[in-house]
C-alpha cells in the first residue's frame, strides 16, 4: 500500500483518495489570489495540529509577519506558537534572499532538510525561487537537484506555481514534469465576488478524482465541496453556479 500524507483540508483528502503520496512533490498551480499560499499554510498547520508532523515553509514572497497575519485572519490561532516552538520553521524572503546564490541558501537549509524531524515542506513560490538563476539550464538543473533533495530526505512537499489551468495551446513548464502531482486552484469572477474551484490534474501512483470541485476560502481556511462541478477546463463557458 502506498503511504499517504493527509492535508487535513476538508474535502481535499477525499478527492485525493486519502491524501498526497508521502515523499512526493506536488505543484500547486493557480493565478494570483487563487489560494495557493493559504493551502500551504493550512497544510503545515494541520500537519502539526492533527498529525504531529513538523513542517518547513520557504517563503519567497511573504515575510514571517505576513504569514502570521494571514494565519490569524483565517483562525489558525496556534500558528505563532508553532513557529516559536519550531514545529513550523519559516525561512522567509529576508533570510532566503540575503544569500546571493541558491547554493548558499541551500547550505542554510540543508541541516534542516537532512534532519528527520521534518515531514512537510512548502516552497512558495517557484516564480520567485527561479529568480536565483540566470538562465534556463541553470534553473532546470537546480530545480531537479532541489526536488531530489526533498525526496531523498523524506519530505512531502508542495511547490506553488503562478500558472492558470493548462489549456492545449499553452506551454507546459518543466516544473510540471519534475513533480509527482499537480493541483490547480481556479477562480472565476462573478457579480458578487469569485467562484473558486480545485482540480487535481495529476497524482502519480494514485487513483484520484479528476473532476473539478467547488471550494471556498473562509474562517478556518479552504474547504472543498464534494459535489463535482459541471465546470469544464476545456470550455470557455462560465460555471453554471
Ligand atoms: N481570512 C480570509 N477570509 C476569507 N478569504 C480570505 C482570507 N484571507 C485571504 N482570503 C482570500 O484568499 C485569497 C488569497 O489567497 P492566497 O493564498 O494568498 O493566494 P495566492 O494564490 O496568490 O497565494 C485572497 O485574494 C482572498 O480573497
Ligand atoms: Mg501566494
Amino acid at each position: 500500500m502506498i503511504e499517504q500524507t493527509k492535508t487535513g483540508i476538508d474535502g481535499l483528502d477525499d478527492i485525493l483518495n486519502g491524501g498526497i503520496v508521502t515523499n512526493s512533490t506536488t505543484l500547486i498551480s493557480g493565478n494570483p489570489g487563487a489560494g495557493k499560499s493559504i493551502l500551504c499554510l493550512q497544510y503545515l498547520y494541520n500537519g502539526v495540529e492533527q498529525f504531529d508532523e513538523k513542517g518547513i515553509y520557504l517563503s519567497f514572497e511573504e515575510n514571517e509577519s505576513d504569514l502570521r497575519q494571514a494565519a490569524e485572519s483565517l483562525g489558525f490561532d496556534k500558528w505563532p506558537e508553532y513557529v516559536d516552538n519550531g514545529d513550523i520553521k519559516v525561512y522567509d524572503k529576508q533570510v532566503l534572499l540575503r544569500e546571493n546564490d541558491f547554493s548558499s541558501s541551500l547550505e542554510l537549509l540543508l541541516d534542516d532538510l537532512e534532519d528527520d524531524e521534518y515531514d512537510r515542506l512548502v516552497l512558495d513560490s517557484l516564480a520567485m525561487f527561479e529568480l536565483f538563476f540566470e538562465d534556463e539550464t541553470e534553473k532546470r538543473t537546480y530545480l531537479l537537484k532541489f526536488t531530489d533533495i526533498l525526496r531523498e530526505n523524506g519530505l512531502t512537499s508542495l511547490l506553488t506555481n503562478e500558472q492558470g489551468a493548462v489549456f492545449p495551446d499553452t506551454e507546459i513548464g518543466l516544473e510540471n514534469y519534475l513533480t509527482d502531482g499537480n493541483i490547480y486552484l481556479i477562480q472565476t469572477p462573478t457579480d458578487t465576488g469569485v467562484n473558486r474551484y480545485v482540480w487535481v490534474a495529476k497524482m502519480r501512483k494514485q487513483n484520484i478524482e479528476t473532476d473539478i470541485y467547488p471550494m471556498e476560502i473562509d474562517w478556518g481556511g479552504i474547504k472543498v465541496h464534494q459535489n463535482a462541478s459541471a465546470f469544464s477546463m476545456m470550455s470557455e463557458e462560465e460555471s453554471p453556479i
